[in-house]
């Protein structure tokens, strides 16, 4: 069965049926969620979520696009969430430079903020990095984010940069970009990262795999991505969705 590592469920895509939804995971296949807070909006209904289902953990942190108002008060209540039993991660923090939403040392400072709270709590970080390769890698490197645990989530960058992420003991998440034409780099990757560093994810409702490219993803489509991690690979379909399960079981310890 499938472990999907990254998945936005508490999305406005899905209020139309996002429970129908839901109850359908197991019979195709995917046998544990982790809905990943972007928000402190999407972190309460990640929290909801974690609740009502029980395949469904959570992970609470803020993107770097929302992190212009946070306060301290609100790290005091993702800090609060870190304790249940549900919560697997701190994420998803780090940089985007892409959007550019909010001003990079506002976002390098909340980044650093939220990987303290990694270290105070032992949870392992879902990194979201954009177009601020080095910037992230520099942040981490100066704080010691050997010492934790983590993956960088739909990972974009180059191989060389996937060895450092390696070396500290960071997982790659791989999702429907792989199954893309121009998905060259991400694919050069995966035949470079043995599978014992790779997880499945999604980012639902974005990023959906070919042939469904454009149109709102969820989990049943990692079948598309484990299927073209198989190909790059050379293995079978069953070793990508066991290893990358095992990987996810160690890493959020589930
Ligand atoms: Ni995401």
């Amino acid at each position: 069965m499938i472990f999907e590592t990254h998945a936005h469920y508490d999305d406005e895509a899905f209020d139309k049926d996002r429970e129908k939804l839901l109850e359908t995971m197991h019979s195709h296949g995917i046998e544990k969620i982790i809905n990943v807070g972007a928000s402190l909006k999407g972190v309460r209904d990640t929290v909801a979520l974690t609740e009502r289902y029980p395949f469904v953990y959570g992970a609470v942190g803020i993107h770097p696009d929302e992190v212009g108002s946070l306060t301290e008060e609100d790290m005091k209540e993702l800090r609060s969430y870190c304790d249940r039993e549900k919560i697997v991660a701190i994420g998803e923090i780090g940089l985007d430079y892409y959007w550019d939403k909010e001003n990079h040392e506002t976002q390098k400072k909340w980044f650093v903020r939220q990987m303290d709270l990694a270290k105070e709590t032992g949870l392992p970080i879902i990194v979201h990095s954009r177009d601020a390769a080095k910037d992230t890698l520099d942040i981490m490197k100066a704080e010691r984010a050997d010492h934790l645990r983590g993956v960088i989530h739909c990972y974009s960058y180059s191989k060389e940069h996937a060895r450092e992420y390696m070396n500290m003991g960071y997982y790659l998440g791989v999702g429907g970009v792989v199954t893309f034409k121009n998905g060259k780099r991400l694919k050069e990757v995966v035949e470079y990262a043995p599978l014992d560093y790779l997880l499945l994810e999604t980012d639902a409702p974005y990023l959906a795999p070919e042939p469904y490219r454009g149109k709102r993803n969820c989990s049943v489509y990692l079948t598309y991505v484990a299927q073209t991690i198989a190909q790059i690979k050379g293995v079978s379909y069953e070793t990508v969705v066991e290893t990358t399960r095992k990987n996810a079981e160690k890493l959020f310890k589930i």
